[in-house]
């Protein structure tokens, strides 16, 4: 599928075996977690060195390759021209591998800067799904005995680092965590993150969540921060990046799972907006719902508090977008005229990061998705959460995940 797309560069992706198997069906679904050994890259009558390769149909330019993967991947597109519709084909080794059309966006002009968001991690939980029942395979398979020696932690950790090497090579200068990082407010879930931020990584800003605030931690949130050497945004806090201005504003009801507006972080925000100097993106943790009262899950901020609070903000700043985490999908919307995205985690299908590139003409959500045969298998062991509904509804359309807003087009 295509999973992202932008002006000259877009990500391919893809459940299952890129090819059909000599011998099983195409995209068996693997409740185990461990690497889909039962049928390897050769029963495919591959060759283990193979290489995919991405084309332009029309004119046979090649815009990407990778090693072959024996199961969900992805792969990474460059070179395509602005504002044009291509039919782009894959191919292992000359095999076919299938084609998609994809129409990239026009460009925004000389990038300014670029960052990365990342939400929901939730360290220290490592259990996905309604009731927690989706846990990596047993300490017994393959791939946990292959991990043996290895130092990468439980697989939301895991996922996270992936992640946070991702947006680094992707150039973010600076990182925003959008909540959620663990979850529970516990000594050890903090040493995770303290952990996870000892990677290189860009300079970093950290929102709590609601899970940070719940009732089952064991420190304050302030306190377990700290303790990881994390200074967490109280109320709202701005950086100013080239081009833009990055706002995040907390949205947490202590002990509750939903978020509201308290009139202390308006007052503030609205300080901080106004004296922006350029164009603002603002961040928060919980999504505006579409309604005063929560009629899906889970919970956001009530829509007039939500609605109020970007109005007011687009009255004193040039607000081109809206990002929130909490969901673990990914939508976009309109609010009070603003464009708002929800965007997804790192630990869970699909497993994402969100990278912004900053230009003269806006700003691009440049969504990606996490790739390495380690977190694949936990990342599509995820799906059949909710009897499989997640795995067709966190995913959103590619509208919901890739797109600009233009300076000056309210
Ligand atoms: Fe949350």
């Amino acid at each position: 599928m295509v999973f992202a797309v932008e002006d000259t560069t877009a990500q391919l992706t893809w459940l299952g075996s890129l090819l059909p198997a000599d011998a099983g069906r195409r995209g068996a679904r693997h409740h185990d977690t461990a690497p889909a050994a039962s049928v390897t890259a050769q029963g495919r009558g591959v060759a283990a060195d193979a290489t995919i390769t991405a084309r332009d149909l029309a004119t046979g330019d090649v815009l990407g390759s990778r090693p072959y993967l024996d199961g969900s991947g992805s792969i990474e597109l460059a070179g395509l021209p602005p504002a044009s519709t291509s039919t782009v084909s894959l191919d292992v080794d000359g095999r076919p591998a299938g084609c998609v059309r994809l129409t990239t966006t026009a460009t925004l002009g000389p990038e300014l800067s670029r960052f990365a968001t990342l939400s929901d991690i939730h360290l220290g939980l490592d259990a996905f799904g309604l009731r927690g029942k989706i846990v990596e395979g047993d300490p017994a398979t393959p791939s946990r005995s292959d991990r043996a020696g290895d130092s990468g932690g439980p697989i939301h950790l895991r996922a996270a680092s992936l992640a946070l090497d991702q947006l680094n090579a992707w150039g973010a200068e600076h990182l925003f965590i959008k909540g959620d990082l663990v979850d529970r407010s516990t000594p050890a879930a903090w040493a995770l993150a303290g952990r996870l931020l000892l990677r290189p990584r860009p300079p970093v800003t950290v929102m709590t969540g609601n899970h940070e605030h719940n009732h089952a931690g064991l420190v304050s949130p302030l306190t377990g921060a700290v303790s990881a050497g994390i200074d967490v945004v109280d109320l709202a806090r701005r950086v100013d990046l080239p081009g833009l201005s990055v706002l995040c504003v907390d949205t947490i009801r202590a002990g509750v799972h939903g978020g509201r507006v308290a009139n202390t972080v308006t007052s503030a925000a609205l300080d901080l907006a106004r004296a922006a100097p350029g164009p603002v993106m603002v961040l928060t943790h919980h999504p505006i719902d579409r309604f005063d009262l929560p009629v899906s899950y889970p919970p956001g901020v009530p829509n007039r508090q939500g609605a109020a609070l970007i109005g007011r903000l687009a009255n004193e700043c040039e607000l081109l977008l809206v990002s929130s985490g909490h969901t673990h999908a990914h939508r976009l919307r309109t609010i009070a005229g603003v464009s708002t995205t929800e965007v997804g985690s790192p630990k869970d299908l699909p497993g994402v990061w969100a990278g912004y590139s900053v230009a003269e003409g806006g700003v691009r959500q440049v969504l990606r998705r996490v790739d390495s045969p380690d977190i694949n298998h936990w990342l599509d062991h995820t799906r059949f959460a909710l009897g499989g509904i997640w795995g067709r509804w966190s995913v959103g359309r590619l509208a919901d995940r890739s797109l600009q807003v233009r300076r000056g087009a309210r």
